[in-house]
């Protein structure tokens, strides 16, 4: 294998061994988080889709149970896909998922299951009732792309519980989220009209629910509705493997969302600039919070896949809010993963000059946090915008990746760097003036292209505009590093990127942190702290 065994994450939700993919069903249920997902018990490929499910206190700490949903019924016979929990109003919490019920073409059923034994906190069963499917393609509903059923919210006027499966319309063109209706969970009525739909192709893995409109840091029940609201449609498009969102106005009348930005379709807020998908949120009713989970895949070949015989993990848990202008999202680790933050090392009132790096040195950084706020000296020297490139952050970034010397940066972070630092990875920002803005427009990346000495790895670059306002010269950025992650947060979680990474020398105590400055004005290091992190109990892997 060309990937070092030492390369496996560390705290970052992964099995033991095999392939996984999408979060479902995250709950709270008496004490735990319930976490379930996407896993082939037979390899590190997809395929034979099971439900695994695991345990959790502090939803850093796993435990792995036994598979809840498995091939069982003549409805999901051919494989239990994606789905998502919903608590109902007397605590009992059910399942609903696609199942795949006829071989080779994967036409798509919803089904539903139960708790066998409510007072058991651990929900160790599970229970098909004899009525499944619930839910089956009719009406000119493509049959082979009808799936990922949302967690149902409830109406309390009219009593009815929704939700939303994902589709798509007019020949594939279309990204289509179907509302079913139903008054007792059990006899669903699908409403003409969607939900909403795109120009975007298939949506996988919708996601539907309220934020508080004041930008206020808690989270809302799911049926939560009202003025104090806003509501989130996220979705998943297979086509560019990206979850991408907008900030709307539900309709409860008329059974509709309408983004408030009329080109939000085509803006394409994401949730993360890199390799994050098929993303589901719950509300923790605990700390009055809504968690988003999100998998990361690998970018290795599917050959080192089975060849290390694992492929895939869970991004950090985020707490998602919105932002106080109502634009867009704000994401945050969950504040439990500081738990396993352990030795730590400060820099302060350090000025980096124009291409210097300074090493933090004093800790192991192959797995660890790092937190940073920056203050450029000067802004006068930003470099154009590009016109051509203004709307293509990705595009921007291949153009003016790490080692393209600009004027206010590229700076930022080095991380899983070598000694010698022939193998980085860069976390940066970038600054640009842009013709007719008196903002100025800030870039993020993570450059991978350094990361590796071995060939056959997928390094693209990734990027996002900040939608933030820098002109006081200050911006922060925090990256968790995870021997194969890098997962960044810039300017307190306004953008993200998760990107995998694949080192071979950068590996355990070879794994170097670095400050750099690639840029023709001073970037001043206000404060840096790094800790290295420690490897919590996970799923006995
Ligand atoms: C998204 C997805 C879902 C589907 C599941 C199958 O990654 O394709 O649409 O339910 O994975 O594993």
């Amino acid at each position: 294998s060309i990937v070092d065994p030492e390369l496996r994450t560390g705290y970052h939700f992964h099995p033991p061994k095999n392939w996984i993919n999408d979060p479902n069903a995250p709950m709270y249920y008496k004490g735990w988080y319930h976490f379930f997902y996407q896993y082939n018990p037979k390899g590190a490929v997809w395929g034979n889709i099971v439900w695994a499910h695991s345990v959790s206190r502090d939803l850093i700490n796993w435990v792995a149970l036994e598979t809840a949903i498995e091939p069982s019924i003549p409805s999901d016979q051919y494989g239990c896909w994606s789905g998502s929990a919903t608590i109902l109003p007397d605590g009992t919490p059910v399942i609903m998922y696609t199942g795949i019920d006829r071989p080779n073409i994967n036409y798509q059923v919803q089904n539903i299951a139960y708790p066998r034994n409510k007072s058991d906190p651990l929900l160790r069963e599970w229970v098909k009732p004899a009525h499944n499917p619930i839910i089956v393609p009719e009406g000119g509903i493509n049959a082979t792309q009808f799936r990922d059923p949302t967690t149902a919210w409830r109406d309390d006027d009219d009593g009815r519980w929704r939700l939303l499966i994902g589709s798509v319309a007019a020949g594939g063109a279309r990204g289509v989220a179907y509302v079913y209706r139903s008054r007792d969970f059990r006899r669903w009525a699908r409403v003409r009209r969607p939900l909403h739909s795109a120009a975007t192709g298939m949506w996988e893995c919708p996601d539907f629910y309220p934020v508080e409109r004041d930008g206020r840091r808690v989270g809302l029940e799911t049926s939560v509705s009202g003025r104090r609201v806003k509501h989130v449609l996220k979705n998943s498009l297979d086509l560019r493997r990206y979850d991408y969102y907008t900030v709307g106005a539900y309709d409860r009348r008329a059974e509709r969302y309408v983004p408030d930005d009329p080109a939000g379709d085509e803006r394409r807020l994401r949730y993360d600039y890199g390799n994050f998908y098929a993303s589901k949120t719950f509300y923790d009713p605990a700390k009055r919070r809504r968690i988003l989970w999100g998998w990361a895949n690998e970018s290795d070949t599917a050959a080192a896949d089975v060849a290390k015989g694992w492929a895939g993990i869970q991004a950090i848990p985020r707490t998602v809010w919105l932002d106080p202008s109502g634009k867009q999202l704000l994401q945050w680790p969950i504040e439990e993963v500081e738990a396993l933050r352990g030795k730590s090392v400060t820099v302060k009132h350090r000025v980096i000059k124009p291409g210097q790096h300074v090493e933090v040195i004093g800790l192991q950084t192959a797995q660890a946090d790092v937190e940073v706020s920056f203050e450029v000296s000067s802004l006068a020297g930003a470099e154009p915008l590009d016109p051509a490139l203004a709307g293509d952050a990705q595009r921007l970034c291949g153009a003016r990746g790490a080692a393209v010397e600009g004027g206010v940066g590229p700076f930022g972070l080095w991380v899983l760097a070598s000694a010698d630092m022939q193998e980085r990875t860069a976390v940066f920002f970038r600054v640009f003036k842009a013709a007719g803005k008196d903002k100025p427009v800030v870039l993020m990346c993570t450059d991978p292209t350094k990361s590796s000495l071995n060939p056959n790895l997928y390094k693209p670059t990734f990027a996002g505009f900040v939608d933030t306002d820098i002109s006081n010269g200050k911006i922060s950025l925090r990256s968790l590093i995870d021997r194969s992650v890098v997962e960044s947060f810039g300017a307190g979680g306004k953008t993200c990127i998760l990107s995998r990474v694949y080192p071979s020398l950068s590996i355990g105590n070879n794994a170097r942190l670095y400050v750099f400055n690639n840029g023709k004005a001073d970037v001043r290091v206000s404060r840096l702290t790094a800790w290295q992190m420690k490897k919590p109990l996970m799923n006995g892997a």
